[in-house]
């Protein structure tokens, strides 16, 4: 029987509506800023990538789309609804509808594996023992982790393992949006495979929105719908976009920018004299001259 068109047209909305949107969200830790203006929009079942050097805030911004940091300026909101109008308590429910996969996988040293995955599952569902056992199993096998690995404690893994094992937990609670950060870091490129293709066959199940943090171009140009390139904000002029790309891989692969380039071409450039810089920078405001005169402000440097 066909739906009332009021009924559908709501529901065309929910279904097509971002999932998550960031709007002009800044944010700092103290006197450091690391994000600056960033709007982004993602949609149902899509895939973003975000790529952009080691310290450019990836990480910071994951955990600000589930509420983990809260931003200093704008607003997320998940499926249209502002985090930063709701409750700590209902922040902490729009988090079960979350997976995230941690950079590092995040396990509690201390419970099994078989612990860790039904850990969600025994802390936000009253579903009887019996059926997460089921549960389990089958997110073991969907992982490619064979059942010898429920009893081990996450160090008897090796890191491939442990990071399947990570995202077979983050799948507990089958959330519609999955959050990745650096999946397939410290991995070999079989193994990074493998992480891809999970990551790939998790997102077209059931229309998953995924959000991908990494520096692994291999993984950005299978994955991704779009991809967003972040830039470290001491890098860039107050007035520059710290979005410096927004697009699919093909036009990634085309584009000239020279700060893309030198990244999707993985060449250090001057890197190695900035760094240097940055941190004679650093060291050079970090040591105040003491009463006696010595420290950094003695060497007569001022510049
Ligand atoms: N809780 C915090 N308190 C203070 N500073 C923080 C905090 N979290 C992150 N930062 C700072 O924010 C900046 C961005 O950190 P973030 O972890 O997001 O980088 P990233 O892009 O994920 O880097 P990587 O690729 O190395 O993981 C860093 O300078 C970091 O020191
Ligand atoms: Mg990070």
């Amino acid at each position: 029987m066909p739906a009332p068109a009021a009924t559908t047209a709501a529901a065309t909305d929910r279904a097509t509506g971002p999932v998550l949107e960031v709007d002009h969200v800044s944010v700092r830790f103290g006197s450091q800023q690391v994000l600056r203006d960033i709007s982004l929009s993602i949609g149902a079942a899509e895939t973003v990538v975000i790529l952009g050097e080691s310290g450019c805030g990836k990480t910071v911004l994951l955990k600000t789309l589930i509420g983990l940091v809260r931003p200093s300026a704008g607003e997320i909101r998940f499926e249209g609804k502002s985090l930063s109008r709701l409750t700590d308590r209902q922040v902490a429910g729009v988090r079960t509808r979350y997976g995230f996969v941690f950079q590092g996988a995040a396990l509690f040293d201390s419970l099994s594996i078989f612990d860790n995955i039904a850990f969600p599952l025994r802390e936000h569902t009253r579903i009887p023992e019996s059926q997460v056992v089921e549960i389990v199993d089958d997110l073991l096998a969907e992982v490619g982790l064979p059942r010898s690995a429920a009893a081990k404690k996450p160090v008897e893994l090796s890191g491939g393992m442990r990071k399947r094992a990570g995202l077979a937990r983050a799948l507990a609670l089958e959330p519609p949006v999955v959050l990745y950060d650096e999946p397939t870091t410290g991995l070999d490129p079989i193994m990074s495979d493998v992480i891809n293709e999970l990551i790939l066959r998790v997102s077209h199940r059931g229309g998953v929105t995924s959000v991908v943090v990494t520096h692994d171009m291999n993984t950005a140009r299978k994955v991704a719908d779009r991809i967003i390139m972040l830039y470290p904000l001491f890098r860039l002029a107050p007035t520059d976009s710290q979005i410096v790309f927004e697009g699919t891989p093909a036009e990634l692969d085309r584009c000239r920018d020279p700060r893309i380039r030198q990244f999707v071409e993985g060449r250090a450039g001057n890197r190695l004299t900035e760094l240097r810089d940055e941190q004679e920078r650093a060291a050079t405001t970090a040591q105040e001259p003491t009463a006696d005169g010595r420290g950094a402000g003695a060497s007569g440097d001022e510049s």
